[in-house]
């Protein structure tokens, strides 16, 4: 297994594009999920270098802060609360273009100012939700939710 991770350059299509196989080799035969959500969420913010990438998981009817890279961060979200919480009740992946424009948005750091959260679903349930923040207003659209939807699907020890 690989575990250095080779920084493409381009677009971010041909970014995420030259990502996919190295962090599926580097999740590859690894079955501890919370290894595996550390690495993904290493890998990410080491090519894209947004302020914030990290896993709130479902526990106990609540999100808990899981593996991530970046500020220290709120520790629990409760369902309908804040991007992460409406993302998990809403059962969909929500991006926002500037934070303070989306009413409850939870502000764990002053510097981060869009954000996009994807669903983590085990089956059909959802298990957690991946949250990116970036320092830079609008820096997330359709593309980067069709990949990181992707992207979520096919974490061994937690949905794969
Ligand atoms: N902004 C998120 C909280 C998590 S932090 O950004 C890491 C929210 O509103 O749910």
């Amino acid at each position: 297994m690989a575990e250095d991770l080779q920084i493409a350059q381009g677009t971010k299509t041909e970014q995420y594009a030259a990502m996919l196989p190295q962090i599926r080799a580097l999740m590859e035969g690894e079955p501890d999920g919370t290894a595996n959500l550390a690495n993904l969420a290493a890998a990410l913010k080491e090519q894209f270098g947004w302020l914030w990438v990290g896993f709130y998981l479902v526990k106990e009817g609540e999100l808990v802060v899981g593996p991530f890279q970046g500020p220290v961060a709120c520790t629990r979200i409760r369902k309908g609360k804040g991007v992460c919480g409406t993302s998990w009740a809403e059962e969909r992946t929500l991006i926002v273009p500037d934070v303070e424009a989306f009413p409850g948005h939870i502000a764990c750091s002053s510097l981060s100012r869009s954000e996009i959260v994807v669903p983590v679903r085990a089956g059909d349930t959802i298990v957690g939700v991946l949250d990116v923040d970036s320092a830079a207003l609008q820096a997330f659209d359709e593309e980067d939710q069709r990949w990181l939807e992707e992207i979520v699907k096919i974490i061994p020890g937690v949905n794969a």
